[in-house]
């Protein structure tokens, strides 16, 4: 396969050609350039030569900035990264100049002269933009208080490889409205999936990002009926209940005792399709949003998901570091 130049995006984003490659939320990219990405993470993972060769980020270097917690997301990273041939640094605003209350703008302009791209994992969306306005290199977005988009990528090379093109298939989100579900809606219209939501009241998802999904053309039911929801969908999705984060918003007690009626266990699950698969980003709690039953159940693909981090991370890095 070829990589496009991004040209697309970047005319979509009003981004000067030039621009570095930005990797900042999935409804501002094109859906050929989605495409290149995830057919360069099917590439990685197969073990196959990719454009570029094997080893394309050969003597580059990821600066991976922490400003919240992770796993899946640090390592797949890091692994990705020095598969590729490169090397990361990992700051973290506990024991770097962020914690003591150094900007992201002068933090950036440092990086900018060290590295070749900066993943960024932040507490809210005003630091990334922050970054991105500051950064001479590719930024990704690592998760914020509003999106999640590596991880929607990896979540749709699973669905996609289990049960092949999500255009036009059903998935249904129940739980809370949080930044994972962020990413899945904007991700509804260049993927074409219809994509149905249940959420308790007051924990529904961005009415303006719904919006604008549906301007650009998706299909996205909001409904506070979690069997409804999940009624005939062809993967069924939920998160936390208690998001890094979330500590200035209702209590952890009421939070789980609004979001209890929409557990994903069996029960739930007996109303989607009859070969509906179980996705969750983890870290996962199995005494609140999702029964032990459902998740290490058959229908579960969430260790195959979390495998994809690696690879469809491979193909967004790959994406971004290519001239
Ligand atoms: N799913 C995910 O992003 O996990 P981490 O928080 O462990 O990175
Ligand atoms: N919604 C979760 C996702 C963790 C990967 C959080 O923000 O904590």
């Amino acid at each position: 396969m070829t990589v496009t130049s991004g040209a697309s995006s970047a005319a979509k984003r009003g981004i000067a050609a030039g621009a570095p490659k930005h990797f900042l939320d999935i409804d501002r990219f094109e859906s050929a350039d989605l495409r290149d990405m995830l057919e360069l993470a099917h590439a990685y993972k197969r073990g196959e030569a990719a454009p570029g060769g094997l080893r394309p980020a050969a003597g580059k270097t990821l600066a991976l900035v922490f400003e919240k917690p992770s796993t899946r997301t640090r390592v797949s990273f890091e692994v990705g990264m020095v598969q590729m041939g490169g090397h990361v640094t990992i700051l973290a605003s506990q024991g770097s100049q962020l914690g003591r209350g150094e900007t992201i703008a002068d933090t950036t302009r440092v990086l900018n002269r060290y590295v070749d791209a900066i993943m960024f994992r932040t507490l809210s969306e005003a630091s990334l933009l922050e970054m991105v306005q500051y950064a001479t290199v590719p930024v990704i977005n690592g998760l914020t208080d509003k999106s999640h988009p590596c991880q929607i990528m990896a979540d749709i090379m699973t669905f996609e490889e289990i049960k092949g093109p999500i255009n036009g298939r059903t998935i249904a989100w129940v739980g809370d409205g949080n930044n994972v579900l962020g990413s899945w809606i904007h991700a509804a219209a260049p993927f074409g999936y219809a994509l149905r939501i249940a959420c308790p009241a007051g924990y529904e998802p961005d009415g303006a990002a719904i919006d604008a999904a549906r301007a650009a053309g998706a299909d996205i039911i909001l409904t506070a009926d979690p069997a409804a929801g999940a009624a005939g969908a062809d993967c069924v999705v939920t998160d936390t209940w208690l998001s890094m984060g979330t500590d200035g918003g209702p209590s952890a007690e009421d939070r789980v005792a609004a979001l209890t009626p929409y557990r994903v266990d069996e029960a739930l699950m007996a109303r989607a399709a009859k070969d509906a698969i179980f996705l969750h980003c983890l870290p996962a709690n199995r005494a609140n949003e999702v029964s032990g039953g459902v998740i290490d159940g058959p229908r579960s693909a969430v260790w195959d998901e979390a495998e994809n981090r690696l690879h469809a991370q491979k193909g967004i890095l790959h994406w971004c570091l290519s001239a």
